[in-house]
Parts: structure tokens; C-alpha cells; sequence
């Protein structure tokens, strides 16, 4: 028996979300429902016992708003609680190896909650614990702000498939979430890029394999405007992602063509909504009127980060046995 199974919900067949891809189709639509039942229920009342008397370690090496609230929100909701590691607090990879720090806290806490630089921290984590490990946000992969995405477009159309999503901007880790959703669940999406800031080769196999039998299409552009005629959605995000600061200057000048502005909102669906994960920064990808305008759509995101994470949470700790 795997030795995680015995830490987790021995109902859920997952084990980690270290990328969307960990997930099936029908696990994602699963958990997007579960999203849905646990943000009613806790219309009624401010706590459910899901995870009660558990524990998540929230390791992060970047800053974060979003993630570090809902989460924390999350698992107080659902009866639980988090110890918060900063950047200064373990070292992760330098002060004691990864694998040494996910054993140790496997012997504490019932879940690791890590933001990293290196993709592949995360995956050692998850591979060197016996506690589930949630990704919340690596270098490659943003997999808990997409499904909070998904959730959000789900709530406004009643249903996912056959929805086109443009994405306008850097190919960047939550481009490669999306691109590996979208071609999992049968949503179509059409990515523009600068050339040489395209989505990694290895995630555009990755998506194809999914196409085959989603058929859903995903298709890549150096032009935003023909990516984003006549898309349902359209989605930015920043153009130079944390740990990349010293390129912001450089990326400024090359990546203007492809801010989401009211002229190229105009080629879009009329009723298109537009997505950003947040932190904005107003005046470059987006501009103040396209963000704070009508058909943005960000706070409803930021919302169901907290809807979409804590039904994760309580999938994954939901009846946890710890001797
Ligand atoms: N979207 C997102 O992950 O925001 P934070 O970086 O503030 O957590
Ligand atoms: N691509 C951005 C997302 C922030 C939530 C970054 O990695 O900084």
C-alpha cells in the first residue's frame, strides 16, 4: 500500500496537486463541485469540521497575498490550522535538503502547502513526505489558481467545455496550468506570445496527448489580436513573474504589443469577461479600465481561490486518520 494512503482521505484517489495534470478530468469537475457546495454551506455557517484538528505547513519562497490568506481562511473554515515558513524560516534546499524537510514535516503536520522557485522542489516534496502537497505556485505551474479560474468560468457559463480562452501575454507558469487544463477538461485556447516567451515544448506535448481525446484546441500566436477574436475569455498576467525582476525593464519594451487593453478587448466575444490571477500591475499587461471595467471578472477569481482551495483541503484531509 502506498504509504500516503494511510495519512489521507482514504475516499480520494488524490494523492498530491503538485500539477493540474496530477488531476483527471472528473476529479477536476469533482472538485469544482465540491467548491460549490462547501461556498453554499458556509453561507450558513462559518465552520465546517473537514480537516478538523489538522494541521498545514505553508512553505513559500516568494511573497504571496491570495494563497497565503485562502489558504490559511481554508483551513480555519474547515476546523483546521497553518504554521506559516517564509523565506527566512527553513532554507529550503540550503539551510537542510528537501527531502529531509518533507520527512521531518510529514512527522508534524498532515498536509505541505509550498510555493517555490525550482518546479522540482515541490515534487520532491510531495515524493519524500508521507503527508499530501498541494503546489501553490512553482516556477512551471500555478495549479490551485486555475482551478479557482475554472471554478469562476464555470459559475458564469453553467458549464466548461467548448468555452475559448485567449491568453495574451508571457507563457509563463500560469499559462502552462492553463494550457494543461484547458486541454484536459475540452476548453479551447489560443496563446499569444512574444517569440522566445512561448510555453514550454515539453507542456505543449503534454496538452496534445490530452487533446486527443478532449478535443479540445490549443493553438499558439505571436499576434494577440487574432488570438483573442471573438474569445469568451481573455486572460493576462504579469510580464515578468517573481524571481524575473531584473528582466521587467527588458520585458516592459517587448511585450507591449500584447497588453490587454480596450482596443484589443474590442476583438473579443462583447460579452467577454477578463481573467488575471493578480498581483496587476496596472499600466503595463492591463490597463486600469479593462481591470476595474465591467467585464473584469479578477475579484470573483481572488473569491474562489478560498471556494476552490478549501474544497481541495477537505478532499484531501477530509478523513484523515493520524495515530
Ligand atoms: N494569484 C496569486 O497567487 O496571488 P498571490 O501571489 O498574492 O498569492
Ligand atoms: N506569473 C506570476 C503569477 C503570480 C501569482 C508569478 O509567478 O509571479
Amino acid at each position: 500500500m502506498n504509504e500516503k494512503a494511510e495519512v489521507q482521505n482514504p475516499k480520494s484517489r488524490i494523492q498530491n496537486l503538485t500539477s493540474i495534470n496530477d488531476l483527471t478530468k472528473e476529479e477536476i469537475l469533482g472538485l469544482l463541485k465540491k467548491s460549490q457546495e462547501l461556498k453554499q454551506a458556509l453561507k450558513k455557517k462559518p465552520r465546517l469540521p473537514l480537516a478538523d484538528g489538522k494541521t498545514a505547513a505553508l512553505v513559500f519562497e516568494k511573497p504571496s497575498l491570495r494563497t497565503r490568506v485562502t489558504f490559511e481562511v481554508a483551513m480555519q473554515q474547515l476546523g483546521g490550522s497553518c504554521v506559516y515558513l517564509g523565506p527566512q524560516d527553513i532554507g529550503l534546499g540550503t539551510r537542510e535538503t528537501v527531502p529531509d524537510i518533507a520527512r521531518n514535516l510529514s512527522r508534524w503536520v498532515d498536509c505541505i502547502i509550498a510555493r517555490v522557485f525550482e518546479h522540482q522542489k515541490v515534487t520532491d516534496l510531495a515524493e519524500n513526505s508521507s503527508i499530501p502537497v498541494i503546489n501553490a505556485l512553482s516556477d512551471d505551474e500555478h495549479p490551485c489558481q486555475i482551478l479557482a479560474d475554472l471554478l469562476t468560468m464555470l459559475e458564469l457559463r453553467g458549464e466548461l467545455e467548448d468555452a475559448t480562452i485567449a491568453w495574451t501575454g508571457d507563457g509563463n507558469n500560469v499559462c502552462n496550468s492553463l494550457i494543461l487544463a484547458c486541454s484536459i477538461i475540452g476548453m479551447n485556447l489560443r496563446i499569444a506570445t512574444p517569440r522566445g516567451f512561448e510555453p514550454p515544448k515539453a507542456i505543449i506535448d503534454k496538452a496534445h496527448e490530452y487533446t486527443r481525446s478532449s478535443r479540445a484546441q490549443i493553438s499558439l500566436t505571436h499576434d494577440p489580436a487574432k488570438a483573442v477574436k471573438d474569445a469568451d475569455f481573455v486572460y493576462t498576467d504579469t510580464w515578468a513573474s517573481m524571481g524575473q525582476e531584473n528582466e521587467a525593464e527588458q520585458r516592459r519594451k517587448i511585450f507591449q504589443p500584447f497588453q490587454l487593453n480596450k482596443e484589443l478587448l474590442a476583438k473579443a466575444r462583447p460579452d467577454a469577461r477578463v481573467l488575471h490571477c493578480l498581483p496587476a500591475h496596472r499600466g503595463e499587461e492591463i490597463t486600469d479600465d479593462v481591470l476595474d471595467g465591467p467585464r473584469s471578472i479578477v475579484l470573483d477569481q481572488a473569491e474562489n481561490r478560498l471556494h476552490a482551495q478549501r474544497a481541495l483541503l477537505a478532499e484531501l484531509l477530509g478523513s484523515l486518520t493520524r495515530e
